[in-house]
């Protein structure tokens, strides 16, 4: 009975390995390059991990023939010949898995150097801050400035020009920095069809180019456990066509109209503690950059779509939907969460 009990929970353990691993919609699918960083990462990935399985056969393969070979038998008690000792054999087998390894470890280095290196002048210059639990898109190049020296920042959506390299600098941001609500801890930006990972670490700046060869939507998340809410620090990359980043650049330039009534009042009293709205407060910026926030597909890390209702579920108790949220309860009234969502929802 145990048996066939088993033997169905490894049938079905199996099976589920089995369908996850055919799954259609898979937007991070890490096999699916979509760039050519991305590209020489797979190029390397995929031969190595063939050596790797040439190498699990020979050995599991090996042992598994040993094992049937000299199986005990009844009327064969003795010990099968030993070869301890034997110089040439030691010598190969010492030799060649070295020769394996350092065929592995040349093209390794030279593609770790080759995407270590800096990407051609045309490259577009992003600041990535990874926050507890969002990231933090800063645009350091001159024509993407507004205004005093300020770059152009948003958080969530990481919008960038197709077929055209990008330059990531990664810094972690924490209170300890000043620049952040937080604890300044490891995170890992992971766009996964653009680039691997690249950890983010206090203290310490980390780079990576990404590049898009099309337009479209790159998901990614945060990869590194960096407290409660480490699995809703997701990110999307836009990738859009030239002329439309051109477009999303001069938009997203342009300042906020500002809010009157209820939303000013709370704008002016709490939410500009923390967060920019370009036109209306500059005064902070530990929170996201919500100068345009309405232009953004998701909020809060990117696990709710940007809607009406997420919005207003979110100024409901930031805390309840996100755990550890750093933007806390303010116990607002329904008048009042109206009142914000109708304004925020003009900031496009
Ligand atoms: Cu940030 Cu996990």
């Amino acid at each position: 009975m145990t048996g066939k009990r088993t033997r169905l929970a490894v049938g079905l353990a199996a099976a589920a390995v089995a369908l996850a691993a055919c799954a259609t919609n898979a937007p991070q699918d890490t096999l699916d390059p979509a760039g050519p960083y991305a590209e020489k990462i797979d190029a390397l990935f995929k031969p190595v991990f063939w050596v790797a399985t040439a190498v699990f056969l020979l050995v599991e393969g090996g042992i598994l023939y040993i094992l049937w070979r000299y199986r005990h038998r009844k009327g064969r008690e003795r010990i099968p010949p030993q070869i301890h000792g034997n110089t040439r054999l030691e010598i190969a087998w010492t030799i060649l898995p070295a020769v394996v390894l350092a065929g592995v470890a040349v093209p390794t280095v030279a593609t770790i150097f080759d995407l270590a290196a800096e990407p051609p002048g045309n490259a577009l210059n992003v600041t990535v801050r990874g926050h507890q639990w969002w990231w933090e898109f800063r645009y350091t190049d001159p024509e993407m400035q507004v205004g005093d020296n300020l770059p152009l920042v948003t958080a969530n959506e990481l919008v960038i020009p197709a077929d055209r390299p990008v330059y990531l600098t990664l810094e972690s941001a924490g209170s300890e920095f000043g620049n952040g609500l937080g604890r300044a801890v490891i995170h890992s930006f992971s766009p996964f069809r653009l680039a691997g990972k690249t950890d983010v670490i206090p203290g310490k700046t980390n780079h990576m180019t990404i590049q898009a060869d099309e337009p479209g939507e790159y998901p990614g998340q945060c990869a590194e456990l960096c407290g409660f809410s480490h699995g809703f620090m997701r990110f999307e990359v836009d990738a859009l066509s030239p002329a439309d980043f051109d477009a999303w650049v001069a938009g997203q330039k342009e300042e906020a109209a500002a809010p009157s009534g209820i939303a000013g009042d709370l704008i002016a009293s709490t939410c500009a503690a923390c967060h920019t709205i370009r036109g209306v407060s500059t005064a902070a910026s530990t929170a996201p950059d919500l100068t345009h926030v309405a232009s953004r597909d998701c909020l809060a890390g990117c696990i709710f779509p940007n809607t009406r209702e997420e919005l207003a579920a979110w100024l409901r108790d930031p805390p309840a939907r996100k755990l550890g949220s750093f933007m806390p309860d303010y116990n607002l009234s329904e008048e009042e969460i109206e009142a914000l969502v109708d304004y925020l929802e003009t900031l496009e």
